[in-house]
């Protein structure tokens, strides 16, 4: 088992949300934290509210700049890098095309800049923050773990054709870094996993309209929500768990799963 304490966290999204929630889990178990989020102001705040052993990294996880400049400055000021959670994601959601109901005929589609945008932050994003970290954490010989966040919508959810293909993308990533770890002699050092929550309270889903967020708990068995603290809870697990390695773990609370049109 692994222990938190005095190990090193990167969180990229970290200014709030679950990323937020994982840096409070992970300071409250001794670990150290570094936020990394491209709101300058809410980094901020959220040092401020998470206060010691907390450091803050303005990043656009977009630019292949940026995220050299986070992994080389975590381990430049926290001496190692643990854990990995490049949790930096957004939903622009729409239909791929729209017929008119009485028409038929196509009248909307999504915008490729809708399309382009969520993979480049949820996608492009992650595969950056996750390769820069890797490199110091081999180079530095860090034992830890890169945690992805997928989501229910990897299985497919209407309207979010963007958004389900990078989460998809990151419940396939776990199997393709732990293949190329375990190819090199790292996959002992270096888990990779990915969790996959679905409904969580946090700004993504609470600002639904009360109608949409109604119809989504309808699906959900256990009736709310699930708590950020219970997504940060989970990693933390996984973290310790040393035998948990190139899979992904749902945590919906029994959410009937899939696209039903
Ligand atoms: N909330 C949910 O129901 C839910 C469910 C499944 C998966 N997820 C995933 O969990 C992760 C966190 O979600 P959340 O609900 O906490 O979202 P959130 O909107 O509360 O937080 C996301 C953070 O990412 C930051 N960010 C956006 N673009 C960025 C960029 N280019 N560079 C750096 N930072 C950027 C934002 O400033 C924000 O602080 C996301 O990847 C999301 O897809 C969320």
């Amino acid at each position: 088992m692994l222990d938190i304490k005095g190990s090193v966290a990167v969180i990229t999204g970290g200014s709030g949300g679950i990323g937020m929630t994982l840096a409070q889990k992970w300071l409250e178990s001794g670990g150290k934290v570094v936020i990394a989020d491209i709101d300058e102001s809410a980094l901020a705040a959220a040092k401020q509210q998470l206060g010691r052993d907390v450091e803050t990294f303005v990043c656009n996880v977009t630019k292949e700049e940026d995220n050299a400049a986070l992994a080389a400055y975590v381990m430049e000021k926290m001496g190692a890098i643990n854990l990995v959670a490049p949790f930096a994601g957004i939903i622009k959601d729409g239909m791929m095309v729209s017929p008119d109901k009485e028409t038929g005929k196509v009248t909307k589609k999504m915008p490729l800049m809708d399309f382009q945008k969520v993979l480049d932050i949820n996608l492009t994003g992650v595969f950056l923050t996750v390769r820069e970290c890797a490199e110091q954490m081999i180079n530095n010989n860090c034992k830890g773990l890169i945690c992805l966040v997928s989501s229910t919508g990897s299985l497919g959810t209407a309207g979010q054709i963007n958004y389900s293909s990078t989460k998809a993308a990151m419940s396939v990533m776990p199997k393709v870094i732990t293949a190329e770890f375990f190819r090199r002699g790292l996959a002992d050092k270096i888990r990779c996993v990915a969790v996959a929550p679905g409904y969580v309270g946090t700004a993504m889903v609470k600002n639904m309209n009360q109608k949409a967020l109604d119809k989504i708990l309808a699906d959900v068995p256990i009736g709310r929500l699930i708590e950020p603290e219970e997504v940060a809870t989970l990693v933390c697990d996984i973290y310790r768990n040393e035998a948990l390695a190139g899979e992904t773990y749902f945590i919906h609370g029994g959410l009937r799963l899939g696209s039903k049109g």
